[in-house]
């Protein structure tokens, strides 16, 4: 909304949200969320064309178009508990909108729900006799955390869906107004409702599953002594493959990946298209077994014991430039760590209170700003997240802190191995033979 604002001077842009907490800080210098370039286009655009506000009935009423943009987590209970997607926040807005709407609206599905969720929407919305029009647009999002602002600036597309109705499109044509302020025409793409809804599935699944495909690639690597990054570098040559995501790694962490697969697989199972479910499920139990096989490295490399080994974790969140923490691999990894009885001394720039609530209660573990202070007298160091600046420390004054043999298992292949091994570390990147010098 910040960018639909500061790229469309000539709309008027109000965020409500249910927790006054959070429209306060929206409303301060001290943003919920930390994304690059964010507070920068906030400043620029709050109290001009972009407003925070926790007076959501009246801003409903106001309103020409909203967009629906209520987290859909993956339901803990009862029927399709685990896979389906918890549809209540959805739900509940809905009927917010119908109680509060005098004038016609464009209702926007922004959060990613399951295929048909349009339908719910609509149902609620028209029930009864109310006199008040509704045209439910899908406008999925595809914008990554830690690159927002470029994703939403310059987007590959804009997917529309819409019914195919003289409403219905008149309705689309509205919202492609806006997006047409920056996004080139050819870039805005048009659907039926359900297409624009399982598009954005399908791309997260394809997504996540580029990512669990390079990593069961690094799984032979390290057995035959092929290389990841040679391999995926020319893989990724292929100009029908393309070179993005193909960087083997811990797993894949997010809100959205698991969470969006599990919804398709119980949108299949309910299909009763069994053996589709099961391929996609797979993308998800072998991340599952990817995270495990991490801990399993960094536990035989050590001498298959950890009890009371420091071990120094670089990088909490489940991917730089972001302080999110949900579903991050680093949860399960140093869950198991601690189950193992290793003491844990975990630094991330931006991550660290989302890490203690994750953590909470757990003992052996603390949480450290400086990663020179959480290498103090370690063991070994688990790269978990790339940040940038894990680039720049200095290895040689890391090295000499630490307890000897002193290990280093990069989670990520960020660092420069072959200097690290000079230095003296026993070296574990992904999908590549270590380097040691036991
Ligand atoms: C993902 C999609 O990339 C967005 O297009 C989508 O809009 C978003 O979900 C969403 O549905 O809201 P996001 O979860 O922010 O975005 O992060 P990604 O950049 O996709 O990374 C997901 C995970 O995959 C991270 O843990 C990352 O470290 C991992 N990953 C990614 C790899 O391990 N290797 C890669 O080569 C790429």
């Amino acid at each position: 909304m910040t960018v639909i604002a500061s790229k469309c001077p000539d709309y008027k842009v109000t965020v409500v949200d249910i927790s006054e907490e959070k429209i306060k800080a929206w409303n301060s210098s001290n943003l919920p969320i930390f994304e690059p370039g964010l507070l920068e286009r906030v400043l620029k655009a709050r109290g001009k064309n972009l407003f925070f506000s926790a007076e959501i009935d009246r801003c409903i009423d106001e309103a020409d178009i909203i967009f629906v943009a209520v987290n859909t987590p993956t339901k803990t209970f009862g029927e399709g508990a685990g896979k389906a997607i918890d549809l209540q926040f959805i739900e509940q807005t809905a009927r917010r909108i119908k109680e509060n709407a005098k004038s016609k609206k464009i209702v926007v599905e922004k959060s990613t729900i399951s295929v048909r969720a349009a339908e719910t929407m609509a149902s609620i919305l028209h029930a009864g006799n109310n006199s008040v029009q509704f045209e439910i647009l899908s406008n999925p999002e595809f914008m990554a955390e830690g690159t927002g602002i470029r994703d939403l600036e310059n987007p590959d597309r804009v997917l529309i869906g819409s019914r195919n109705t003289p409403s219905g499109l008149a309705a689309r044509d509205v919202l492609m107004d806006i997006y047409l302020h920056w996004v080139p025409e050819e870039r805005l793409i048009t659907t039926n409702l359900w297409s624009s809804e399982l598009s954005k599935l399908a791309t997260n699944a394809f997504l996540a599953q580029r990512v669990s495909s390079i990593n069961t690639i690094a799984a032979i690597c390290e057995v035959t002594e092929a290389d990841v990054t040679e391999v995926s570098r020319a893989v990724g040559m292929d100009s029908r493959i393309g070179s993005k995501f193909l960087n083997a790694g811990p797993g894949f962490g997010g809100s959205c990946f698991r969470k969006d697969i599990l919804n398709m697989v119980y949108l299949c199972e309910h299909y009763q298209l069994n053996k589709i479910a099961a391929f996609w499920e797979q993308v998800v139990s072998f991340n599952d077994y990817q995270m495990e096989s991490y801990v399993k490295r960094i536990l035989q490399a050590m001498f298959n014991t950890l009890v009371g080994k420091k071990l120094a974790i670089f990088g909490f969140a489940f991917k730089p430039d972001t302080g999110d923490t949900r579903d991050a691999p680093a949860i399960y990894i140093c869950k198991r760590l601690l189950e193992e009885k290793a003491c844990l001394k975990i630094t991330d720039p931006h991550a660290l209170d989302n890490a203690m609530k994750d953590l909470q209660g757990m003992k052996g573990v603390d949480f450290i700003e400086d990663p020179y202070r959480a290498v103090e007298g370690a063991h070994g160091i688990a790269l978990i997240t790339e940040w940038a600046s894990y680039k720049k420390l200095d290895y040689q004054k890391i090295f000499d802190a630490m307890e000897k043999p002193a290990f280093i298992f990069d989670g990520r292949n960020h660092l420069d191995h072959k200097a690290l091994y000079e230095i003296g570390f026993n070296v574990y990147p992904v999908g590549k033979s270590a380097l040691k010098h036991l």
